[in-house]
């Protein structure tokens, strides 16, 4: 990769789909799940804030920065449910790391299909620490863009082999069991949520709807299963039941954003939960016996992303997949920004040449 600090390496969606099919969608998530759980462990030196959200009627867009120190990494990335019905995704990112000693970006890049694979990532991660041993179908309720991500990172990491798929369009299902069909995971159609639980160890809701949906009702979630929770990560946006959350041990990313974004804006904001690095540290332990119902109450958090940037650009020193982009204003004498426009007049250069 570049040396030169005023040329920054991008990484367009064209290239991430080339760096995703080069390097593989299963080791990836793997990888990425290393990143994040490493960085996990280091989580008293980042930086850490719930994410900055701008609403509005139809969806959300948020910023969400971290540093450790040495890199300073930040998200761009939105969530419009609507979106899907008008041929848009539900939900775009791109983001940016930076070397903090020269405050200069080091690499940009397209974050929406990395964001599906650091969360599928980060879903599977949790559920290697709280799902029961051994578990080997997972429900899959809301087949949308990140369905497939989230199956191949828990048969990746988790050793699923089933999937029962629920939708209430029958169509995201249909593309899901397309899109699986040569992974060697066994796909069942459901018909109903009730249907998708049924055997399940692990059920995963991931749906988009911007409003306090009841996706899963208590009389669904028997004793031992894991629930992992994706699609509920906004106030007001929400998947389960109150009542699954009260017989459930509660894991959160950041406590202070989960209360406002998760499923537990729905309890009081003193409601026990269990911050996962800390279980990834071994100081508290994560699922303590079977018949307990392991939650993890997904939002999505700055550091996921910080450890996905991180992955990128280690992964694309050697290959071609990025472009130079001349991002950073480099004039000789770095105090003579302005000489350099006047430089630029001189040589002739384009629109300068009359701007001036
Ligand atoms: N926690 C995180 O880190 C994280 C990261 C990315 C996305 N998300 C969230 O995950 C959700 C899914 O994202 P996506 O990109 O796959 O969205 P998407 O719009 O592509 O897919 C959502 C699917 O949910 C289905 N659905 C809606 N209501 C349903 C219901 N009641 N029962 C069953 N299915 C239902 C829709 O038909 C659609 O197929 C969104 O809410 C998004 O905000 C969370």
């Amino acid at each position: 990769m570049t040396k030169k600090l005023n040329v920054v390496p991008f990484v367009s969606v064209d290239n991430m789909m080339k760096l995703v099919l080069h390097l593989g969608v299963t080791r990836m998530m793997t990888e990425i799940a290393d990143y994040i759980e490493a960085d996990f462990k280091r989580w008293p030196l980042f930086d850490k804030t719930p994410r900055v959200a701008s609403h509005s009627d139809v969806g959300v867009i948020e910023l969400m920065p971290t540093s450790d120190g040495e890199m300073y990494g930040f998200k761009y990335v939105n969530g419009h449910p609507k979106n899907m019905k008008e041929g848009l995704q539900t939900v775009t990112a791109f983001g940016l790391l930076a070397d903090v000693n020269t405050g200069y970006p080091i690499l940009l890049t397209e974050m929406t299909i990395l964001t599906a694979l650091r969360t599928a990532a980060m879903s599977a991660l949790a559920a290697k620490h709280l799902a029961p041993k051994g578990v080997k179908t997972m429900a899959m309720i809301g087949n949308g863009a990140q369905a497939e991500f989230q199956a191949l990172a828990f048969q990746a990491i988790c050793g699923i082999d089933t999937v029962r798929l629920y939708d209430i369009d029958p169509a995201a299902t249909e593309k899901c069991v397309r899109n699986l069909a040569a992974t060697g995971l066994r796909t069942v159609i459901c018909r109903s949520p009730e249907e998708a639980v049924e055997g399940a160890g692990i059920i995963t809701t991931c749906t988009a709807d911007k409003q306090n949906a009841t996706i899963l009702t208590d009389n669904l979630v028997g004793a031992g299963v894991h629930i992992n929770a994706v699609g509920g990560d906004c106030p007001g946006k929400t998947e389960l039941h109150r009542d699954i959350l009260l017989r459930s041990s509660i894991f959160v990313e950041y406590p202070p954003q989960t209360r406002i974004e998760g499923e537990i804006q729905q309890l009081e904001a003193d409601h026990p939960v269990t911050e996962l690095w800390q279980v990834m540290t071994g100081a508290v332990q994560g699922r303590t016996d079977a018949r307990q119902i392991t939650l993890f109450d997904s939002v999505g958090f700055a550091i996921e992303d910080f450890s996905a940037l991180r992955y990128v650009h280690d992964r694309l020193k050697g290959t071609r997949f990025f472009d130079e982009l001349d991002m950073i204003a480099d004039p000789d004498d770095p105090r003579d920004l302005f000489g350099m426009l006047l430089r630029a007049k001189a040589a002739g250069q384009g629109p300068l040449a009359t701007a001036c």
